[in-house]
């Protein structure tokens, strides 16, 4: 088994035409993984495959925005999140994920997939105060179920303050402004 390091405040990026895939098992194990993300995580595929995906979870990260990934997808639905990673050094790198179920031909999901690009750095300020209000929310919870709860009824809210319908709408409107600009 290995060590992962503390997370540092250092942060590591990627290039604009890599994109960072996995794919998981319904239980969120993963069952691949490309060159990319083992390069920027820093684990061998050996490392990787058959674990789960919260290896590579950030102590930034609310764990209300992985209960509306999980609900969305669960659900059937495709979803565009903002995530900040923490590498095997301790490192971190923000993604723009597009995580997608996996279907059978009898329309029932056998798994996730997950591919990666690089976020704007507006939208990597936006998603990182947003996510930043939404721990101190959570942090009032003992209970990491009901913290998580708590945290996606307040990124909704604090989503639908800004004036967006969705978590989505958020997230596009920062990728439109960067065009439009
Ligand atoms: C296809 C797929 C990709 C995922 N990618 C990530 C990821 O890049 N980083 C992450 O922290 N969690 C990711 N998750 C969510 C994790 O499974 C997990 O819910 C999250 O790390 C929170 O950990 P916890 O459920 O133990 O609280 C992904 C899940 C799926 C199904």
């Amino acid at each position: 088994m290995f060590k992962r390091s503390d997370p540092l405040d250092q942060e590591r990026t990627f290039g604009r035409d890599e994109i960072i895939v996995s794919k998981t098992d319904l239980k969120g194990r993963m069952t691949y993984v490309n060159r990319v993300f083992c390069k920027v995580a820093g684990f061998t595929e050996m490392e990787l495959i058959g674990k789960p995906h919260n290896i590579i979870r950030h102590p930034d990260m609310p764990g209300g925005a992985f209960k509306l990934l999980w609900e969305r997808i669960q659900a059937g639905h495709e979803i565009f999140a903002y995530v900040k990673n923490l590498c095997k050094d301790g490192c971190y790198y923000w993604v723009l994920a597009h995580v997608t179920p996996t279907f059978d031909g009898q329309g029932n999901i056998v798994g996730y997939h997950s591919n990666r690009r690089v976020p704007a750095p507006e939208a990597v300020a936006a998603a990182s105060a947003l996510y930043q209000k939404t721990l101190e929310v959570e942090r009032r919870f003992a209970n990491p179920k009901k913290a998580a709860e708590a945290g996606l009824q307040f990124l909704a809210q604090q989503v639908e303050n800004s004036g967006f319908s969705c978590y989505d709408e958020f997230v596009f409107s920062i990728i439109n402004q960067r065009r439009a600009a």
